[in-house]
């Protein structure tokens, strides 16, 4: 049997930063992952940095390249019956957020870890855990080349996602779950973007988003049916729609060779508790947001930014009263994040037939743009500088 202070499973954002930053402080820990180290570094995922999980990256040294091709953005641009309005979150609550793709923030973080002689077993299988209610839990896993490993640790954190196996060795969890009728079509694609900051548009056939990776890449979104299949969105559906939807006079939207395209279910969910014994939950294997606030990836960071001192001052000081806390902590942001994505969703998508919610939307659209204080509650939540 192998020892290790912390077993950590999944090597998203998450699990990375969590052995990042216990490294830091002295901590050592074990990252086990089910798919290849390629794979993990080219999944196209979100890429909206509040300013807080930036200040997370830079303290903890990991900012070098996010300080170089990190994109600052001011403020967001909200669209809907033929008007552009813009949000000045500088103006209104005196923060930015930054472009900068969650799969450069993988990248970054690998290569930190392996720098400083971190040991990641990409390309596990059968990932088990026991004993989480005792003070020796395991950690099991069949590694790449066929080996049957078990590691004893002193806390193990499921980082693994939401279809990961950690959850499940909650007893008694109670969950609570949202599913909504239509999922994002998302494309990146070769082209300058046609937009200073991020358009989220409002419109009939659907909601749509601009949104940035670099000068010369653009990452869009459509509003499709759930449980469309992407062999039905050809590229000149695709911009024929994106077209449609962002049609402005005087602005054009240019197109350019679609990369890559996806369709992504959108639900909202939050398991708890967030602990169970020595057993800790953090990032999308405890809760998920739909993508209209952009919160999924800043919340396993900031889940992370309260995980890990609480486990330094448990394993290095012996205090266990923030690893006590930790569950409740992170639940609050959790919610607020929850409440805010089901908001600008529901503000933003059609609901096909449902002319009354059409115009409830409109009036909100109206509202958030029009009145200072509306505004400001989208921006600081946006932004992340509610409290919660
Ligand atoms: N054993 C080991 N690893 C696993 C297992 C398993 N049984 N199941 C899943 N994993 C891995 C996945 O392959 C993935 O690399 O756990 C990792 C979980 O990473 P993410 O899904 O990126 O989750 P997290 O680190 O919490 O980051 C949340 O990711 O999904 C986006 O929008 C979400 O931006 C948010 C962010
Ligand atoms: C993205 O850039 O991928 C992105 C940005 C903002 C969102 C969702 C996704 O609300």
């Amino acid at each position: 049997m192998e020892r290790t202070q912390v077993g950590i499973i999944g090597a998203g954002p998450a699990g990375l930063l969590l052995s990042h930053l216990l490294a830091l402080a002295g901590i050592e820990s074990v990252v086990v992952e089910l798919r290849s180290r390629q794979h993990c570094e080219q999944r196209q995922r979100a890429g909206l940095l509040e300013a807080g999980t930036v200040a997370t990256l830079r303290d903890a040294g990991l900012a070098k390249r996010l300080d170089v091709e990190g994109i600052e953005h001011g403020g967001i641009y909200l669209q809907y019956a033929g008007e552009r309005h813009h949000l000045d979150f500088r103006d209104l609550v005196d923060r930015t957020v930054t472009i900068y793709a969650q799969t450069e923030i993988v990248k970054d973080l690998i290569a930190a870890r392996l720098a400083a002689g971190q040991r990641i077993d990409f390309s596990i299988t059968d990932t088990s855990v026991s004993d989480v209610d005792s003070s020796r839990p395991v950690l099991r896993y069949v590694d790449e080349a066929g080996a049957a490993r078990a590691v004893e640790c002193d806390v193990i954190a499921g980082c693994d996602g939401f279809h990961g196996i950690s959850r499940a060795a909650v007893p008694d969890v109670v969950a609570y779950e949202r599913a909504y009728p239509f999922s994002w079509l998302g494309i990146i694609a070769d082209v300058a973007p046609s937009t200073d900051e991020l358009i989220y548009a409002h419109h009939p056939d659907g909601f749509a988003l601009h949104s940035v990776r670099t000068p010369h890449v653009s990452r869009l979104y459509l509003q499709v049916p759930a449980g469309e299949a992407i062999g039905s969105w050809s590229d000149e559906r695709i911009w024929e729609n994106l077209q449609k939807r962002f049609a402005l006079p005087g602005w054009t939207l240019r197109e350019g060779p679609i990369r890559e395209k996806a369709i992504t279910p959108m639900r909202s969910f939050v398991s708890t508790p967030m602990r169970y014994g020595r057993l800790f939950l953090a990032g999308d294997a405890a809760h998920i947001v739909p993508p209209t606030g952009a919160k999924g990836l800043n919340l396993a960071v900031s889940d992370v930014a309260l995980l890990a001192p609480a486990l330094v001052a448990w394993l290095r000081d012996g205090d266990p009263s923030l690893a006590d806390t930790y569950p409740e902590r992170a639940l609050r942001r959790v919610w607020r994040a929850t409440h805010f994505s089901w908001w600008m969703t529901q503000m933003l998508h059609a609901v096909p037939g449902d002319a009354f919610n059409t115009q409830l939307q409109l009036s909100q659209l109206r509202y958030v743009t029009a009145s200072r204080p509306a505004a400001v509650t989208l921006a600081e939540n946006y932004t992340g500088s509610a409290p919660a």
